[in-house]
């Protein structure tokens, strides 16, 4: 069956005394109250390396935040996929919102991201969702249809390994969550997106996680629909006690 997972996404917070300290501070709090989900951190890239020897990897999995579109070679500021592996990371968010509409990631970008991610062995916690203004055109199953594009190129072994999270833009960083409904009807449209793709079996093992202003005291009314496996947490992943509480919706 497919897996609960709580992931947290610090995006570009926290110096690197300042991220060691947390991941401590989690690693105590989850070692001491063993979590029943899995759990990961997604970190700036400079930290990987120092938070991965302090986390105890049975409880807490380690991910970059994103990767180059690379192999390697003349690409200054660039951080290939095989550097993210060599620090002991396991996972990776790629397509995230601010990545699409910051950075200009495409479609065909981001499944080179996906490619080369998978051929390092990271796992990609791959973003999709509408802004505003296509939820109110009632356009959001179209647009994630379409972003979806990037990891339909694979191969469904390859797929089984990907993890889907819904992130409403018009959700991320407002205090304004999707309904419990809202986030249940989506995510049962990408499974079935999923499993006209690639078949029922790939589609009931695919865990699809929520992420927009998910805080302790929503996170168990927006786990407990069938079809969201977990959250992906921007600001309430930035201290332990917060990210703790959403990671006890699964208790
Ligand atoms: P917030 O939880 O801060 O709304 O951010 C969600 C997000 O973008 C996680 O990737």
């Amino acid at each position: 069956m497919r897996k609960n997972i709580v992931a947290g996404n610090w995006k570009m917070n926290k110096n690197l005394q300042e991220g060691i300290a947390l991941a401590k501070e989690l690693n105590e709090v989850l070692s001491a109250d063993k979590p029943n989900c899995d759990v990961v951190i997604c970190t700036p890239f400079i930290h990987l390396a120092s938070v991965t020897p302090i986390v105890n990897s049975e409880i807490i999995g380690v991910g970059a935040e994103n990767c180059a579109d690379k192999v390697s070679g003349a690409y200054t500021g660039e951080v290939s996929a095989e550097m993210v592996a060599s620090t002991g990371a396991q996972y990776v968010i790629l397509g995230h919102s601010e990545r699409r509409a910051y950075y200009h990631e495409t479609v065909e970008i981001l499944e080179e991201k996906v490619k080369l991610a998978l051929a390092n062995n990271l796992k990609p916690i791959f973003c999709i969702g509408e802004v505003l203004e296509e939820r109110e055109a009632n356009k959001q199953n179209e647009v994630v249809a379409a972003q979806l594009a990037s990891v339909f190129s694979l191969s469904a072994e390859d797929f089984s390994k990907v993890i889907l999270a819904y992130e409403p833009v018009w959700a991320i960083g407002t205090g304004k969550t999707a309904t419990p409904e809202q986030a249940q009807e989506i995510h049962a449209y990408i499974r079935s997106l999923v499993a006209d793709k690639y078949g029922k079996e790939v589609a009931e093992n695919t865990s699809i996680l929520y992420g927009g202003s998910c805080k302790p005291s929503n996170a168990k009314e927006l786990f407990a629909n069938p079809d969201v496996d977990g959250g992906l947490i921007g600001g309430a992943s930035l201290k332990a006690a917060d990210f703790k509480g959403i990671i006890d919706a699964f208790k």
